[in-house]
Parts: structure tokens; C-alpha cells; sequence
């Protein structure tokens, strides 16, 4: 089949799991159920436990076990942890969830605000869900303003923004897409997700780091243990590490817990229905 883009081989349609899974280095997991009208919460995560259980499962039987997967369907984070929990055979730190999205909107209300672009934003973080309680912290970010990098305090110029709305539209962006579209974000989502592919696949640059939803051990930054949350990470020969020792002031440590509490719901009412 001739192709106009020239690294792809070859595309093979199938609804046949051990043609899907079969010996995959990447597998990027985009579709989920949806919520409906008059849905509750509950009966979301039990219709995604089903999905993700037996992607997991079929990633543990056919794929190979350095597959890197990426969770995109939401609820990101808890779907990641159900496919992680039902690959045993694959180690947990090769699944992750976007966050990324996250991450690149942070950066660009912030570029936009400065009037530069996204890219002169570096080290944004995203904490915890990809839902409306993340935590895009800017306390640790730089932006190129002029050829030198400066806080974003130093950029933007405008603390109460810096602390109120540009958190609260990051947090809503999702939501506030699906009410202009009608449909959820498509090619921001995409581009989020081509970067965290790359970054896995080439490393991050040294003295940077990127957001992306890991598996939480050993309680980094007061985060509970097995949980998906979105750490800053820094990639080096197709693993990531959390970026440690960072100064976390009672401001952030609050939301980052508010965002931890939600997974922790979720995780538990999500796990509940795994023997079902
Ligand atoms: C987004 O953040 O754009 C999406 O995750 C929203 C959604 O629920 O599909």
C-alpha cells in the first residue's frame, strides 16, 4: 500500500487482540467510555475497569515486555493504573498517561501572556490527575524572554493571575473545549501525545523536564504508592525519573494533596470492580 508519510510500513485494521498486541514496542491507548447523560461517576470507571482490564491483559500476553504504553482515554490516570495492574509481566514503569496536554496548554497561556512563544516556556509541571484538580505549578518554570531565562513571576508580572485564572483555565481547558467543539480536543491532544512518544523515545534535554502520569512508589513528594499521578519527570535512555528536590511551598503541597485524594477515590472504587 503507498503511503504519503514515509516511515509508516504498513497499517493493519483489526479487531483481533492478538493481531493488535502482537509484539508492539508502543501502544498508545486513546479510546475509553465516554460519559453519558445521567452517567454517574461510578458506573464511568466500572465501564473503563472492563476496557482497561483486557488491554492490560492483552498487552501482557502478546506485546513485548519493553512495550512503552501511553493511557490518552479518560479517566486517564485510573484507566493507566487498571491496564498497568492487569499486565503483571510488563514492568509498572512502562505505562504512563498524558499529561502532557496538561503541560503544553500551561505553557501556553503563559507564552501568550508574555507575547512569546510556547516553546521559550520550559519546566511548567502538571501534578496529579488529568482532570479538573490538577495542579499546573509554575513555581519551578522558566520562560526566555529576550535570550534570558527569567521566572514566570519575572515574565508574566501579574501574581493574582499567575495564582487564580491561569490555573483555573488550564484546569477547565478540557471541558471548556468540549463546549465550543462539541467534541473533545483532537489536534492538541495529538501533538500532546507525539511529544511524549518523543520524549520517551529520544530523552528530554538536560536541566529540563516534562510532565507525564507515573507510577507513584516510595511516596515521592508526599504522594500516595500506587497511584498514576503526573510528576515532573526527566528522560534518559527510554526511562523516566522523578525530578526530586524540588521546594514545594504550603500553597502547591495543598493542591497537589487535593489531586492525590481524588486518585485515591478513584483508584479504590476503580480496583473494587476489577474482580467483577
Ligand atoms: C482534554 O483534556 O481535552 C480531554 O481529556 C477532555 C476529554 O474529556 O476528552
Amino acid at each position: 500500500m503507498p503511503l504519503s508519510v514515509p516511515f509508516v510500513a504498513e497499517v493493519i485494521p483489526t479487531d483481533k487482540v492478538d493481531v493488535a498486541f502482537k509484539d508492539l514496542d508502543a501502544a498508545i491507548l486513546v479510546g475509553s467510555m465516554p460519559r453519558r447523560e445521567g452517567m454517574e461517576r461510578k458506573d464511568l470507571l466500572k465501564a473503563n475497569v472492563a476496557i482497561f482490564k483486557s488491554q492490560g491483559e492483552a498487552l501482557d500476553k502478546y506485546a513485548k515486555k519493553t512495550v512503552k504504553v501511553l493511557v490518552v482515554g479518560n479517566p486517564a490516570n485510573t484507566n493507566c493504573l487498571i491496564a498497568a495492574k492487569s499486565a503483571p509481566s510488563i514492568p509498572k514503569e512502562n505505562f504512563s498517561c498524558l499529561t502532557r496536554l496538561d503541560h503544553n496548554r500551561a505553557c501556553s497561556q503563559v507564552a501568550m501572556r508574555c507575547g512569546i512563544s510556547a516553546n521559550s516556556v520550559k519546566n511548567m509541571i502538571i501534578w496529579g490527575n488529568h482532570s479538573s484538580t490538577q495542579y499546573p505549578d509554575i513555581h519551578h518554570c522558566k520562560v526566555n524572554v529576550q535570550g534570558k531565562d527569567v521566572t514566570a513571576f519575572d515574565a508574566v508580572k501579574d501574581d493574582a493571575w499567575l495564582k487564580g485564572e491561569f490555573i483555573s483555565t488550564v484546569q477547565r481547558r478540557g471541558a471548556a473545549v468540549i463546549k465550543a467543539r462539541k467534541l473533545s480536543s483532537a489536534m492538541s491532544a495529538a501533538k500532546a501525545i507525539c511529544d511524549h512518544m518523543r520524549d520517551i523515545w529520544t530523552g528530554t534535554t538536560e536541566g529540563e523536564f516534562i510532565s507525564m502520569g507515573v507510577y507513584s512508589t516510595g511516596n515521592p513528594y508526599g504522594v500516595p504508592e500506587d497511584l498514576i499521578y503526573s510528576f515532573p519527570v526527566s528522560i534518559k535512555d527510554k526511562a523516566w525519573k522523578i525530578v526530586d528536590g524540588l521546594a514545594i511551598n504550603d500553597f502547591s503541597k495543598a493542591k497537589m494533596d487535593a489531586t492525590a485524594a481524588e486518585l485515591v477515590e478513584e483508584r479504590d472504587t476503580a480496583v473494587s470492580f476489577l474482580g467483577v
